[in-house]
Parts: C-alpha cells; sequence; structure tokens
C-alpha cells in the first residue's frame, strides 16, 4: 500500500513514515500541499494522511485540489494536525473534502488502524468539496497569520507583566526587610543601653565583694569567674553598640595602608600560632576617606573569623592591600560595586569554608554558625554597614573545605581643588 504524507515538520514526518513502514506501507513524502500536488502528477497512492497548517499550501486547499482532481478524487484523505481545535476548523476540513480528522499526537497503533481501514475499502468515495473561492481562502489564512502574531504578543506582554510582578514583589520585599532591619537596630540599641547599665553595676559590686573577701580564695575565685562574664557581656554589648550607632563624619583622607599595618599587627597577636599570617601591603595605594577605627573594626572582624574557620587543623591567613582598576565588566558581578580607581583589602584563609546557605546569610545580624557564647553574629553586619556608609564594596568567595576570601573596594580618595 503507497501512502503520502505530508507535513512541514520533518520530526513529525520521520515519525509518521517509522509508524507507516513498521505497519508494511511504503511512503512518499511531501514538505507542503504544492510538493504532494507534484507527486500525485505522476505517483499514484492509495491514501493521503496531511498536516492542515503548512506554508505555500495548507492542508484544506491540499484537500479541496485533491478532491477536485479525476485520478485523485477518491483517495482516502486524512487530516493529521494538531490545529484543529475548533469544531468550525473540523467542519471546513470536512466540507474541503477530508475522510477523517486526527489530532496530533496519534500512536502507532491508530496509523495500523486506518491502514487496515484503507486495505479493507472502509473510505468511501468522498463528495466532490463546496469549492471555497481563493479569495476567501486567502482572507482567512490572513486572518490566522494576524491572529497568530497577536497570539505572540500577548504572550509577551503577559511574560512582562509576569517579570513586573515579580520585581514588585521582590522591591517590597526588600523594604520590609529594610524596615524590620531598622526596627531590630532600634531594639537591640535600647536593650544594650539597659543592658549596659545593669552589666556596670554588676562589675563594680563584684569589684566591691572582692574587697572583702580577703583570704577566701574560693570566694575570690567565684568572683572572679562572675567579673568575666561579665567583661564578656559587655564586649557584646559594645559590639550591638557599634551596629547599632548611625556611622559619624569623622571620616578623613587616610593613608589605607599604614592604617592596616596597624590593624595586622593586632590581629596577629591575637591569632594563635597554627596560623601563618602573610601580609604584603602595597603603598602605593590611593588614599581614601575614611575613619581608621572602623578600618581597624572591618580588619579585625574579617581576620578573627578567618583564624576561627582555621582553628581546628591551623591554615594559613594572607592579609594583602593593592591597587585595583575596577572596570566595568568587574563592577557588573558585584553590587555596590562602579567602575573606578580603588584600594583593595583582601583578607583570606584556608579554613573549612563555607556552604551557599551560610554564605548567603553572613551578613544578616545575628547570624551565626559559632557555639552558644562563641559569636553573636554581629561581625559581618557591622563590616557590611561600615563598607555601606563608606561607600565602599565588599564580596566574598568560598567554598566548603577549601577556605574563603573577603575582598573590600574602598573608592581613591580624590582632592577637589576650588
Ligand atoms: N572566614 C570565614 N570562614 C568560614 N565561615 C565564615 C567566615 N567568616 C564568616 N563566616 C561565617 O559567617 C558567620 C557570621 O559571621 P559574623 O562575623 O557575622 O558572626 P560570628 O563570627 O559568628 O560572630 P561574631 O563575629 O559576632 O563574634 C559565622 O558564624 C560563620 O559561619
Ligand atoms: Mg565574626
Amino acid at each position: 500500500m503507497n501512502i503520502l504524507i505530508v507535513d512541514d515538520r520533518p520530526l513529525d514526518l520521520k515519525l509518521l513514515r517509522l509508524w507507516l513502514e513498521a505497519a508494511g506501507a511504503t511512503v512518499a513524502e511531501a514538505a507542503d500541499g504544492v510538493e504532494a500536488i507534484n507527486i500525485l502528477e505522476h505517483t499514484s497512492v492509495d491514501a493521503i494522511i496531511s498536516d492542515i497548517k503548512m506554508p505555500r499550501m495548507n492542508g484544506f486547499r491540499l484537500c479541496q485540489e485533491v478532491r477536485t482532481r479525476p485520478q485523485t478524487s477518491e483517495v482516502p484523505f486524512i487530516a493529521y494536525s494538531a490545529i484543529c481545535t475548533s469544531q468550525s476548523d473540523d467542519r471546513r476540513m470536512i466540507e474541503s473534502g477530508a475522510n477523517q480528522i486526527l489530532r496530533k499526537p496519534a500512536s502507532a497503533s491508530v496509523f495500523a488502524g486506518i491502514l487496515h481501514e484503507i486495505a479493507e475499502g472502509k473510505f468511501l468515495p468522498h463528495p466532490a468539496p463546496t469549492p471555497v473561492p481563493l479569495e476567501a481562502e486567502l482572507h482567512k489564512l490572513h486572518l490566522e497569520q494576524s491572529v497568530a502574531k497577536l497570539e505572540a504578543k500577548n504572550r509577551r506582554l503577559e511574560s512582562s507583566v509576569e517579570q513586573l510582578t515579580l520585581d514588585h514583589q521582590h522591591l517590597g520585599q526588600q523594604l520590609r526587610q529594610a524596615q524590620s532591619m531598622a526596627a531590630l537596630g532600634t531594639l537591640a540599641m535600647s536593650i544594650a543601653h539597659d543592658f549596659n547599665n545593669i552589666l556596670a553595676a554588676i562589675y563594680q559590686y563584684c569589684e566591691l565583694a572582692r574587697d572583702e573577701a580577703h583570704g577566701n580564695a574560693t570566694l575570690t575565685e567565684h568572683l572572679n569567674g562572675l567579673s568575666r562574664g561579665a567583661t564578656r557581656a559587655t564586649a557584646l554589648v559594645q559590639q550591638i553598640f557599634a551596629f547599632g550607632c548611625k556611622r559619624n563624619d569623622t571620616r578623613r583622607p587616610l593613608e589605607l595602608w599604614q592604617v592596616a599595618i596597624e590593624a595586622a599587627g593586632l590581629l596577629r597577636a591575637a591569632v594563635p600560632a597554627t596560623i601563618d599570617v602573610q601580609t604584603s601591603f602595597g603603598q602605593d595605594t590611593p588614599d581614601v576617606f575614611a575613619n581608621a577605627t572602623e578600618i581597624h573594626q572591618i580588619l579585625m572582624n574579617l581576620g578573627i573569623n578567618a583564624a576561627h574557620a582555621m582553628r581546628a587543623l591551623g591554615g594559613r591567613l594572607t592579609i594583602t592591600l593593592e591597587n585595583c582598576l575596577v572596570d566595568a565588566k568587574l563592577a557588573a558581578l558585584h553590587s555596590g560595586l562602579r567602575a573606578g580607581h580603588y584600594a583593595r583589602l583582601t583578607v583570606s584563609d584556608t579554613g573549612h569554608g563555607m556552604d551557599e546557605q551560610t554564605l548567603a546569610r553572613i551578613f544578616e545580624p545575628f547570624f551565626t554558625t559559632k557555639a552558644s557564647g562563641e559569636g553573636t553574629g554581629l561581625g559581618l553586619a557591622i563590616v557590611r554597614d561600615i563598607v555601606r556608609s563608606s561607600n565602599c564594596a565588599i564580596t566574598v568567595s568560598s567554598r566548603l573545605g577549601e577556605g574563603t576570601t573577603f575582598r573590600v573596594y574602598f573608592p581613591a580618595h580624590v582632592e577637589i581643588s576650588d
């Protein structure tokens, strides 16, 4: 049995050919109605299975042509398409002369059944179609194309609206987060203030009690413990103050490398000997507009975190200060960074590193992975606060088991002369 299959989608043609050949048919292929007519000029076929929507000549038109030609007028014509979604399309296909309409995708067994029915002669000769004027046909085609274009435009509009809605939700989320952070800061400051007064009283009573405890070693030891606890709590309160304080305007142009050397010296004294501290401070780095105490805070917080990440196995802490020209490409990779000239401070460690979930949260105030009493989770929140308020930028890269690198970009200070 010889079947002509017509479809502009090569993949659909291929699949159909495989199914029909598997069911014992021989197959001729055409990519649209015009090619199909050419084949029918010199080949006789037992049936035509055709797609509807095709370039040059669609399935409706092809079916009408087949029905009007004497040599093909009784050849079974099966429309096989996904576009016949409306009853009017189905009706139009039948009016054009089709014997049957199949929806894509059908299965191999459906086509095996169709071949069987063709062999049995079950497809009756079809009455000649009502001729559709070419004008009307072209008009309909034109309308179909316009509808398709409008649908595509509509889809694009829908996806823009979706994007805008997402952006809007995201901005709303950021605003709510900023508001709750501000409220949290105010609350933390007022608690810290009261707490500081209470701590001062504990501390003073502790001193008085120690004076009274002459000779009682056990009592003195207990009081020393109490005093140590109060000292730790005071340090914590100081951190909260530092976080809640509005950054002041005591910034001035300074030589960053000098401050960095000083701070690194303090850091070196604070980390255990199992950590190898390597430093390199470029003295040609530009002056920056900053506050020396804040630079100390940045370096100490980053350095102590790095040391903590290496405390189990030791490792190397590298601190460098260098010139850095940020181009548009690098700037695009990090929010808050603009193209320009910077002094870049890098603090890198070979510690345990972080997974992505931890990395995403490290700048959140009170986020800590340290055991209770070991960390407040405020160190990096303070660093970020300083960085933001000084127009600097901070980047971090880390991998679990491979260490962590923080980079702080300080914009070069430019003197404005009158
Ligand atoms: N260099 C680092 N290596 C691995 N993890 C780090 C590093 N720096 C920061 N982190 C992670 O980020 C978390 C938050 O750091 P942050 O400095 O804000 O708070 P903390 O060190 O836990 O407490 P605090 O600094 O207040 O004592 C840490 O608990 C740790 O999980
Ligand atoms: Mg810390």
